[in-house]
């Protein structure tokens, strides 16, 4: 079901990994090596990534998002018995080359046009996040690139979802958040967003507090749903 349209809405924040950038296209464009094991290698890599980021919060151990999804490369691999150093840096090379999601330059490209402030808030390292931006031709459309390295610990801790409100002098609520990682999205409407849900894989709702305000297939939809 079409969510209701979002008003009072002066920026969207989108997150950036599996939301704008195609987490799997990495491991994808290396399926000349990896054959048949390129899905499962991408699958443990994501969650193993995630995983990471999350023990590291809960631990006081922070690291950037690079050394993070270099070293849950390097278990996916392992647990995928890939013992293969160069093809280890070809796809961390592949990772900065991530491809954008197709509707996103024209779903941002109409929301830049009405006026949104847009911004990506996302765990990944400014270089990753540079790099990734401008491979997929979205650099220009983007007001602010927000990296968790400005307070140096991982989603879902509060303090990352404050950076956008800070930058845009704009309250949560004048904001809508967009994720296609569920926990993400419920963790910025408890920050006070307003937040939809991309739900590109399909996947069954999260159980934990503070659901989404609505929810999305892709972001091919987003610029009739929200306005000021
Ligand atoms: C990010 C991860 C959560 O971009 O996808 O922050």
């Amino acid at each position: 079901m079409t969510p209701a349209r979002l008003t009072g809405i002066h920026a969207c924040v989108f997150d950036a990994y599996g939301t704008l950038f195609d987490v799997n296209s990495a491991a994808a464009q290396a399926k000349d090596a990896l054959g048949e094991k390129w899905q499962p290698l991408a699958d443990t890599w994501r969650a193993k990534q995630l995983q990471y980021t999350w023990l590291r919060g809960l631990m006081g151990r922070h690291a950037d998002f690079w050394q993070v999804t270099e070293d849950a490369l390097e278990f996916a691999m392992a647990s995928h018995k890939i013992d293969d150093r160069a093809l280890r840096e070809r796809l961390m090379g592949l990772y900065l080359r991530l491809q954008a999601y197709p509707e996103v330059k024209d779903a941002l490209t109409r929301l830049k046009a009405k006026g949104m402030k847009l911004a990506i808030l996302s765990n990944g390292a400014p270089k990753m996040l540079a790099s990734a931006a401008e491979n997929s031709g979205i650099a220009d459309l983007l007001d602010a690139v927000l990296s968790v390295e400005e307070v140096k610990v991982f989603k879902p801790h509060p303090s990352v979802y404050r950076l956008p409100g800070e930058r845009f002098k704009l309250s949560p609520g004048e904001m809508c958040f967009l994720s296609s990682n569920a926990w993400d999205a419920h963790a910025a409407k408890a920050c006070g967003f307003r937040v939809l849900w991309c739900n590109r894989f399909g996947q069954p709702p999260e159980r934990i507090p503070e659901a989404p305000d609505g929810e999305i297939e892709t972001l091919s939809v987003l610029p009739d749903l929200v306005g000021a």
